[in-house]
Order: structure tokens, then sequence, then C-alpha cells
């Protein structure tokens, strides 16, 4: 994959969708580099990577370390770092973290969930040599406080306040956004409202890019699959069917064959 810079993912708006995808370690970033424009090293990684139920236990140095899997896999790759919840709490808090996560790893940006509220948030990074992916609509680090994953957009006056989440959003110096769980006609309003590119994830096809969490699309994540995940390969299936396979192997002595010994 050729490297991508703020510049050239920009100019594929309205050319071209950007095609996003999460990666979490070295093995799986040089595989999906192949055919993404941008990797996310999300914190979604604490659901499918680690086992927990939100994204909310997340620490920064866990992204940090993640990143450098990410960055060590796919040394090409444009690579986007989330923010973890509380790491950006305010403008201090924010530009530490971030500074930290430039300094200790070669992550090209990072990702902080909210809208018009954090837009002040977004301007000091940026201000500072930040570059900052948005993310706003359905917030997976509002798991708690709001009860749950809530697809927004349902009202006019939910789909103005994303359009203004995304104008604040982008008037602080974001280069590029999220929209997450969103209706596609609202979400596709939202796009049509800024000239940076919009990516979306449960958000419809009339945005600028898509983004998926891996795990997901492979099918390898089995608790739960969202309505808008396409899985492209049953992954779980065909890593399980393997695993018992080479099983049987070891058990009958079929394993390791004189094509596999020194
Ligand atoms: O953490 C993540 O994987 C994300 C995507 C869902 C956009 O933020």
């Amino acid at each position: 994959m050729k490297k991508m810079t703020i510049g050239k993912i920009q100019k594929q708006k309205g050319v071209k969708p950007l095609v996003m995808i999460t990666a979490y370690d070295a093995l799986f970033a040089r595989l999906l580099s192949e055919s993404a424009d941008i990797l996310l090293v999300g914190d979604s990684l604490n659901m499918s990577f680690g086992g927990n139920r939100d994204t909310l236990s997340t620490t920064i140095d866990q992204m940090i370390y993640h990143t450098n899997a990410v960055c060590n896999g796919a040394p090409e790759a444009f690579v986007i770092t989330d923010m973890p919840f509380g790491s950006y709490s305010d403008e201090k808090t924010a530009l530490d973290n971030a500074i930290r996560v430039y300094r200790q790893s070669a992550a090209d940006a990072v990702k902080i969930e909210g809208g018009a509220d954090k837009a002040h948030l977004v301007r000091h990074l940026v201000s500072n040599g930040i570059a900052v992916c948005g993310h706003i609509g359905l917030l997976p680090q509002a798991f708690r406080a709001e009860g749950g994953y809530k697809v927004k957009g349902k009202t006019e006056h939910e789909a103005l306040q994303l359009i203004n989440d995304a104008q604040a959003i982008e008037q602080a110096g974001a280069f590029i956004l999220v929209i997450e769980g969103v209706k596609a006609d609202v979400a596709t309003r939202v796009a049509q409202s800024v000239s940076i590119p919009v990516i979306g994830i449960g958000a419809g096809n009339g945005v600028d890019g898509q983004v998926l969490v891996f795990s997901d699309m492979l099918g390898f994540y089995e608790p739960f699959v969202p309505k808008f995940v396409k899985q492209y390969i049953n992954g779980a299936e065909a890593v399980k069917k393997a695993v018992q396979q080479y099983a049987n192997e070891v058990q009958n002595r079929s394993f390791p064959d004189e094509n596999h010994v020194y």
C-alpha cells in the first residue's frame, strides 16, 4: 500500500470512497493494509481483543502498545489511534496524551469522540500540531452513560444537531470525521454539509467512505453481530475447523508427518 497523506485523503472526498478498517496487531495490520487506505487502531480492541463488554476501560498505554504493533506490521499505512475514554477530558489532559501517542508511536493522527461540545479539544490539539479525526453520532464511549448503543438521527432535531456537530469539528480543524450509528439519509446530509471526508459505520452509503471493525467483517467476533456488519468470510468457522483438524492429527499422530520434521 502506498502511504496516504492527509492531503491525499482529503482529495478523495467526492472522487472515490475511502476504505478504513480497524487493526490491532502487526499480523493483521500487514494483511489489512494491502487494501485499506487508513488503519484505525480503535479502542474497540478492548472488546474484541480484550474481551471486555465495552471500550471504557481501555488505557492510553494499551493504545500506544497496539499502535506500535500496527505500525510495525504496516509501516506504510496511514494510522489513526483512538484516544481512549478519560484521556481527553480537558485540554491539558488531551494534549499530554496525544503528545504521548505521537512521541511513543508512529501514529499519523488521533481520534476523539464527541461533537460541538468537544470542538475546543480538537482545536487545542490541532493548534499544537496533532492531526485529529472526529467521531460523531453513536459514541461507544458513551455506552454506560447512555445505557447502551443508541442509533442517532431519528428526528429532525437530532439531524440538525449532527450537522452542527460535524461543522463544529471541521471548523476546529479535524481533517476527517467518523460518523457512527446514524440513519443513512441523515448521515448523507452530514457528509454534504462539510468539506472534510465523512467515514461511516452503520451510517449508510451516502458518505465519503466506510470503516468496519476487522474482526466483525472477517466473522471472528461471535458474541454479537450488529445489523450494519457484513461478514466477508466466516473467520470463526474457518479457525475452528482448522484447529479441529490440527487436534485430530495430533491425537492420531498424523501430524507432524515426514514433511514437517528435521
Ligand atoms: O474503536 C473503534 O473501532 C471505532 C470504530 C467503531 C469507528 O471507533
